[in-house]
């Protein structure tokens, strides 16, 4: 018995890394995966079946079900598309897992328009795109008398709550899955959907080189640390929890709580009165959190 018997389940991006391990782990708890991926090089160009077509060959080969979709996650057609394909190759669809992603990193002062404009549509209209398509389906059920159990994990990063220098384009695309998350989760609730996020520390072929980490910290590393977060959020037993962003490896999972209101400082219509006030309440406050647990930064 896995504690996803039955349920029908759509990952994108599932051709490689977090992905992969994630349409894995579901398929070992007893899911049914639609697999999408377009198959990209890290940076988003190009296309490849092949990495889509080894998943959906690791799932049948463990007795699992699966099938492939080489949609462009981003485009509104191929995310009507992975939920027809799941319910009707599928019969239903429980659960989406919007981990397609891509990077182009730049300091912003020489970023480009396309940088700028591929990696926030890739992350961000990805994740909009397969939540509205199944959100209609999850909806229509509702509306039928018969309230779904389902649940969608969004892929954010420290990069994006934590804000990496470097990475203006996939910060901001990050920071925006993370509140849309908690939008989606407040909207979609009615319908028996819960929404989460997770922040994944993995080594990919996305993160790979970036840093030498030891064998311990490889280890922790794994993509499958991750994924079996991703599958008990994805569980019907994970019913009250939505609305949270996860920081999730092998190291341990953590909660990022969201933005605070800090000091509060008497407004004025005279923008000279203001210096002193806002000095006042930039001393009060707390500093913007780093990346790591503990470190404040200024800005
Ligand atoms: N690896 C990490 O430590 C880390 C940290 C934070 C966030 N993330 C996020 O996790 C997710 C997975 O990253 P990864 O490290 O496994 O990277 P990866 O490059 O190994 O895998 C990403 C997959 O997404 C696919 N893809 C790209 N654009 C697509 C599109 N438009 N439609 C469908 N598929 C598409 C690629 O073909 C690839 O197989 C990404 O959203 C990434 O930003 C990863």
């Amino acid at each position: 018995m896995g504690i996803n018997d039955g349920r029908v389940a759509i990952v994108t991006g599932a051709g490689r890394g977090l992905g992969r391990a994630h349409a894995l782990a579901l398929a070992r708890q007893g899911a049914s995966v639609v697999v999408n991926d377009l198959g990209s090089a890290a940076s988003g160009e190009g296309t490849d079946a092949s990495p889509a077509e080894q998943v959906v060959a690791e799932i049948e080969a463990m007795g699992g079900k699966a099938v492939i979709d080489t949609s462009d996650a981003a485009s509104w057609d191929g995310a009507q598309r992975m939920v027809d394909t799941a319910l009707e190759k599928l019969g239903g669809l429980d659960i989406v897992v919007n981990n397609a992603g891509i990077l182009r990193d730049r300091m912003l002062i020489n970023m480009t328009e396309d940088e700028w404009d591929s990696v926030t549509r890739v992350h961000m209209k990805s994740t909009f795109a397969v939540t509205n398509r199944a959100a209609q389906h999850w909806r229509a059920q509702s509306k039928a008398g018969n309230q779904p159990q389902a649940r969608v994990i969004n892929t954010t990063s420290h990069s994006g709550l934590y804000c990496n220098v470097g990475q203006a384009n996939y910060a901001a695309a990050k920071a925006g899955i993370a509140s849309f998350s908690i939008v989606a989760a407040r909207e979609l609730i009615r319908y028996g959907v819960t929404v989460n996020a997770i922040a994944p520390r993995a080594t990919t072929r996305m993160t790979e080189g970036l840093r030498q980490w030891d064998e311990e910290a490889m280890k922790m590393r794994d993509p499958d640390w991750v994924a079996a977060l991703v599958c008990w959020l994805a569980s019907p037993e994970a019913g009250e929890i939505s609305g949270r962003v996860f920081e999730a490896w092998g190291y341990g999972i953590t909660i990022a709580e969201s933005w605070q209101h800090g000091a509060t400082a008497e407004a004025s219509l005279d923008p000279a009165e203001l210096g002193p006030r806002i000095a006042e309440i930039h001393a009060k406050s707390r500093k913007n959190a780093g990346i790591d647990i503990g470190d404040e930064l200024d800005p």
